[in-house]
């Protein structure tokens, strides 16, 4: 072989190569997401991570949190300089430290004024300092995972007081948290089909918003009532839903082979997306 065709071999290989990775990366975003979500090293994770107990295990909880996953790091909570290590914990560079607990609704609410809005003005926030909980008595401090109705459990609800209400509480919000689910899971299906959801989308996007800043009040007579409208604006996606159904089911008998053809390869492509989501 002369040097000319060894480069080129090199070079289809090389090309060959790229493309396989185009193609395995184009195949996998959640593999891209997470390459994209990986933190640099800051000089605070570098420290920490060698570090015993108390200081060195708040990195490898924090590495499977939410926060980790959306760029929150160590710095961004407790301030300080994450390039220099000999002025990384200097007051002088914002270090802020670990907050105590009365400070820690304040500490996580400068990124969830909602939410410590409606915290403070609950029951929970007027016992805070006095036996109520904080946020991380729920979320935890490091370990913050996508907030959903499992935190609402046994182990976490019963430090201070009996179950019921929460169950109450907890049982209301279900009912509604299954109805959204299945919506949005129709939504999700047709769009994958090509047809126009759009609006319907956003309309379930601002209802399940809505939805969610319900809990931090812990007010039961609220969650039900303000369960039973947003029920009533679900049942209103619903309907319409519903009629986009059954225009979809009278092509379908007139359309007959063509529509079951889509139909399947829609089906197809969405236990494709769903292998791979
Ligand atoms: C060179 C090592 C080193 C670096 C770099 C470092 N830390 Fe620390 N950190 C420590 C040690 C040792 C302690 C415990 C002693 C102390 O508080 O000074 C500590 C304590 C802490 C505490 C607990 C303080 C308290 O009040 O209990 C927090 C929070 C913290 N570090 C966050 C950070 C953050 C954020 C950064 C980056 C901006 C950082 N650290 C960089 C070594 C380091
Ligand atoms: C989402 C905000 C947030 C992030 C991100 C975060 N911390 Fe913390 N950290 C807290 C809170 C809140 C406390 C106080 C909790 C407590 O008293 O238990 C705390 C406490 C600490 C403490 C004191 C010891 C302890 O566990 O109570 C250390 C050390 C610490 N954090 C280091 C780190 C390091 C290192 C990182 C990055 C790998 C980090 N933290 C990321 C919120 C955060
Ligand atoms: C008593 C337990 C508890 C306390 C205290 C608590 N949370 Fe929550 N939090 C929950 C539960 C349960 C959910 C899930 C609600 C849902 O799925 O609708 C949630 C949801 C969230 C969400 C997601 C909301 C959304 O709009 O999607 C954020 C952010 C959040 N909490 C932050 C905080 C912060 C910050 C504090 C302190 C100011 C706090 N939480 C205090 C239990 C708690
Ligand atoms: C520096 C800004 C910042 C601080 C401080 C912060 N967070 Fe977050 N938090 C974020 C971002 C950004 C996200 C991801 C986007 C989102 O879901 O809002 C997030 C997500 C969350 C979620 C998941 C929300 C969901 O949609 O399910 C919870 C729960 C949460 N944070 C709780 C806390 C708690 C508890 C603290 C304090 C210990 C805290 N955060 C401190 C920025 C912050
Ligand atoms: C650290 C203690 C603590 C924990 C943990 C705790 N609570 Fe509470 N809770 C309180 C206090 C204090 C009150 C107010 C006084 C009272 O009613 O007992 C309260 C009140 C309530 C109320 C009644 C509110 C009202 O308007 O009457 C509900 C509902 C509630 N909590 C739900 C929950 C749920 C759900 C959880 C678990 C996700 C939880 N709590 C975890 C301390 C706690």
């Amino acid at each position: 072989m002369t040097m000319t065709t060894v480069r080129v071999t090199t070079l289809a290989n090389l090309s060959l190569v790229a493309a396989c990775a185009l193609l395995i990366a184009a195949l996998t975003p959640q593999a891209v997401l997470a390459a994209a979500a990986e933190q640099p090293e800051t000089v605070c994770i570098q420290c920490h991570s060698t570090l015993p107990d108390q200081l060195g295990a708040p990195v490898n909880l924090w590495r499977k949190s939410i926060h980790a996953e959306n760029g929150i790091s160590c710095n961004s909570c407790h301030g300080g300089d994450p390039r220099i290590a000999d002025q990384a914990m200097s007051p002088a560079h914002g270090f802020l430290g670990a907050p105590k607990d009365p400070d820690v609704p304040a500490f996580c609410g400068r990124c969830h004024p909602g939410v410590l809005k409606d915290y403070l003005a609950s029951k929970h926030g007027k016992a805070l300092g006095k036996g109520g909980p904080t946020c991380f008595t729920c979320h935890s401090n490091h370990l913050v995972l996508k907030a959903s109705l499992d935190l609402i459990n046994e182990k976490t609800c019963t430090q201070c007081h009996d179950f019921e209400r929460a169950r109450t509480i907890k049982a209301a919000m279900m009912q509604t948290e299954g109805y959204v689910l299945s919506i949005d899971r129709r939504i999700t299906d047709y769009q994958n089909r090509g047809i126009d959801v759009e609006r319907l989308a956003k309309s379930l996007f601002s209802v399940r918003n809505r939805f969610h800043t319900l809990f931090h009040d812990v007010d039961v007579t609220r969650v039900k009532s303000e369960s039973a409208q947003i029920n009533a604006d679900l049942g209103k996606i619903d309907q319409e839903l519903k009629g986009i159904e059954s225009v979809m089911h009278q092509r379908k008998l007139a359309g007959g082979i063509v529509v079951a053809f889509l139909l399947g390869l829609a089906g197809l492509l969405h236990l494709l997306k769903k292998t791979f989501d």
